[in-house]
């Protein structure tokens, strides 16, 4: 799954030390654990899960603002500089986050926080740069608005802003993580509409990150299913929506909402999400699933492929 990749994860891991409480001994939390992904340009790749499981700490590492623990994050082919402005990197990978807030400075005119990761870049003039955010102002619906500050725009609009700045460098991968959770439904469509249409118009790849399977599959027509720092199903989405083939994505499935809005299953899967501090051994699904054998229990299950593009991690996959 690796030819023509623009940006590949090679066997990341991270780890944090956290103390469980004041005097606690400090111990080793395992976020992500062994993330094989890539993704080609122009492509829109999903990575679903429930809270907890890895998704944003992967995405962090994905454009280069976390440092894996081990393995590598290659864009192009070479490792990934950390984020920042002196990266060789900046503006080709940019992140659009769940709360507007975090890429918009309150006190900054919207134009400015837009026009800012433009700066970098020495050869464009001020009436250049000038020019470039009106243009992505008019694209993201919020044409002549460059003045106002963020406390003046809905959600949804700031999140249409955060949107125009990521795109401002023209970079070749965006990472979204989350960015309609946070919205009312009527104005998640909107957001989720201008982010494929500027796909179109501009063609960076994303990786788009919720733990809401239904967006996911409306953006991707690949996804990956992430579950306790691992991914476990990835295909295409009709696969994974038709006929899942790891209990926890049939969980998903199970969970997504029906025609008529109500979901089958209010939670995921049942019972609770492992502590990431003391993962399960064997397959870290076994507490949880219905299909557990000894295998399961004791042996931790390698990647089986199924189809072309579509592979599973599980003993007993439903095929
Ligand atoms: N800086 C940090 N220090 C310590 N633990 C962290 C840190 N960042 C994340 N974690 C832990 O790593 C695990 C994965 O967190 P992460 O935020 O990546 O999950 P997520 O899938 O994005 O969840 P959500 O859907 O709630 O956003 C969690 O147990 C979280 O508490
Ligand atoms: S490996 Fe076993 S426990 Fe894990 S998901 Fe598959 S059937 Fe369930
Ligand atoms: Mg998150």
């Amino acid at each position: 799954m690796s030819g023509g990749a623009l940006l590949q994860l090679r066997d990341v891991w991270r780890r944090f030390a956290v103390r469980r409480g004041l005097w606690a001994e400090r111990a080793l939390l395992t976020a992500v654990a062994g993330v094989d992904m890539s993704l080609r340009a122009g492509e829109s790749l999903g990575l679903v899960g429930e809270s907890g499981c890895g998704k944003s700490t992967l995405g962090r590492m994905a454009c280069g603002l976390l440092s894996p623990s081990e393995g590598q994050v290659l864009f192009d082919g070479r490792p990934l500089p950390p984020a920042g402005p002196g990266s060789t990197a900046a503006g080709r990978v940019q992140m659009v986050f769940q709360d507007p807030f975090s890429s918009l400075n309150p006190r900054w005119r919207v134009g400015t926080s837009v026009e800012e990761p433009l700066c970098r870049d020495k050869s464009l003039s001020k009436a250049e740069r000038t020019a470039r955010v009106a243009d992505m102002f008019s694209r993201v619906g919020l044409a002549g608005l460059e003045r106002r500050y963020p406390h003046e725009f809905s959600g949804g609009q700031r999140q249409r802003i955060a949107v125009a700045r990521a795109l401002i460098t023209r970079p070749d991968v965006i990472i979204c993580d989350e960015p309609v959770s946070a919205l009312d439904a009527s104005v998640q469509a909107q957001v989720l509409n201008l982010l494929r249409d500027v796909q179109e118009d501009f063609g960076p790849a994303y990786l788009f990150i919720s733990h809401d399977l239904s967006v996911v599959s409306f953006m991707c027509p690949r996804v990956a299913v992430m579950y306790l720092g691992r991914l476990v199903e990835e295909g295409p989405r009709e696969r994974l929506l038709r006929s899942p083939a790891h209990p926890y994505t049939q969980a998903l499935v199970a969970a997504m909402p029906s025609a008529d809005g109500l979901s089958l299953n209010a939670a995921p899967a049942g019972g609770e999400l492992p502590s990431p501090l003391a993962l399960p051994p064997g397959c870290t699904f076994h507490p949880r699933c219905a299909r557990a054998t000894d295998a399961c229990r004791n042996e931790a299950p390698n990647w089986r492929t199924l189809e072309d593009g579509w592979r599973v991690r599980c003993h007993h996959p439903s095929v």
